[in-house]
């Protein structure tokens, strides 16, 4: 496999498929092995993940296809239980080469940690207080991460906000810390902890909850896409898409399903990269709501040339060292597979896939309707629960979809048919 566009690769087998992707991504053998293994994480490496640990639980890795982004042919490894989403992800990709495929691009890696203070009588003067120590401030919190700074990371900068609540006013202080390669949250948890002493004693107020903040404003990841109309099937769907857009732009309701659409995405790479999946989600939908009202992450417009033009921007706290990362070996071959070198080329490569999902799904919606596509994988699905096999699953999800019967029970009464 020499680019990501390969046609035909549904037909072939796991195994064949695997070696494929070991040929475009140089993986090792040991790697390949480790891709293959549903117990590549082991019992002792999972009992030191978690607590209680009894097991483990294997799902579906999958790989879209056909995405360029910045001009280089990226494989991408999606971990999910959905049928349809890799399908539809490598489909939307198919669509976008034809100009370019994706554009991306993001804010760097700065997380925010939060320390709140209350009990503080004057907090607009605690403010300023806080504001003139900044450096002494960013002293205490780089003195606890010292292998951060020296890789060019630590404590950038200082907020402070006063805000209204149901007990009073409270200054709030955001700590701004570059957290480089790493998610972050154990580097700006210390650090908010250990500099909540001196702004006690600066504010003479209480620090009370000292914690990262989700809502990673300062971290974001953007992509952008340009598609023609042939690739789309006409100048009507690029009008229809966009009235589709505009339904999520304008409700609430809509935009929630939408973005869930773009998470359909999102959250299979995170996972397959061993990142911290509710970070991502509750990050993307604060950043969705960040003006009052919830809306969709994406955009999609018509441009000068009659093209349908794609964003997306959204939090994309993600890292490639520590945590999940590091200690799942499947994981490791995922960044590999990725072939990149820092946390904020992973973040872009994830906000391209949100936007190609987000454009699968309402152009689906706003053609054919959902179903169509979902239906055989459906098929496909019942007919594994009822126990079928081979040929026999074959021709029982052939003739659910056919006759657009698509259940449980059919497929159990199809298999008793077929194994008399
Ligand atoms: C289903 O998992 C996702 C969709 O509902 C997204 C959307 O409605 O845009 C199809």
């Amino acid at each position: 496999m020499k680019t990501s566009n390969y046609s035909g690769f549904y037909k072939l087998s796991p195994a064949e498929r695997l070696n494929e992707v070991a040929e475009f991504a140089g993986l090792t053998e040991e790697e390949k092995a480790t891709i293959a293994d549903a117990d590549s994480l082991d019992i002792e490496k999972a009992d030191n993940m978690i607590e209680n640990v009894i097991g483990r639980f294997s799902l579906p890795m999958g790989v879209a296809l056909n995405f360029c982004i910045n001009k280089k042919d990226v494989l991408i490894p999606m971990v999910t239980e959905e049928p349809s989403v890799v399908a539809a992800a490598s489909n939307a990709a198919k669509m976008a080469r034809k100009r370019g495929g994706f554009t991306t691009s993001s804010t760097g890696s700065t997380m925010i940690a939060q320390v709140q203070l209350i009990d503080i009588p004057d907090p607009n003067y605690a403010r300023i207080r806080i504001l003139e120590n900044k450096e002494k401030i960013m002293e205490i919190c780089n003195a606890k991460d010292p292998v951060l700074v020296k890789f060019g990371g630590g404590m950038k900068d200082l907020d402070v906000r006063v805000i209204d609540t149901e007990e009073g006013k409270m200054t709030i202080v955001h700590l701004k810390v570059d957290t480089l390669d790493a998610m972050g949250a154990n580097a700006v948890n210390t650090m908010a902890e250990a500099v909540s002493p001196f702004l006690e004693e600066i504010t003479g107020g209480k620090a009370y909850l000292r914690i990262l903040s989700n809502f990673a404003v300062h971290r974001l990841a953007r992509a952008r896409v340009v598609i023609d109309a042939e690739s789309l099937g006409g100048d009507d769907v690029i009008d229809k898409i966009i009235t589709a857009y505009h339904f999520a732009a304008a409700d609430p309701y809509r935009a929630a399903t939408h973005n869930k659409g773009i998470m359909n995405g999102i959250v299979p790479i995170v996972v397959a990269t061993g990142n911290d999946t509710r970070a991502i989600e509750s990050g993307a939908h604060s950043y969705a709501a960040r003006n009052g009202r919830y809306t969709s992450l994406t955009t999609w417009e018509k441009n000068q040339d009659g093209d349908l033009v794609g964003t997306i921007e959204l939090p994309m706290a993600v890292g490639l060292v520590g945590g999940a990362t590091k200690i799942h070996p499947t994981a490791k071959v995922a960044v590999k597979m990725l072939g990149v070198q820092s946390a904020s080329e992973l973040g872009e490569i994830i906000a391209a896939v949100g936007l190609a999902q987000n454009l699968a799904a309402i152009k689906a919606l706003a053609t054919e309707g959902i179903q169509r596509g979902h239906m055989s994988l459906h098929a496909r699905n019942l007919a594994t629960v009822a126990g079928a096999k081979g040929e026999v699953l074959e021709a029982i999800v052939k003739k659910m979809v056919a006759e657009k019967n698509v259940r449980l029970e059919y497929a159990q009464e199809l298999l008793k048919e077929y194994e008399k």
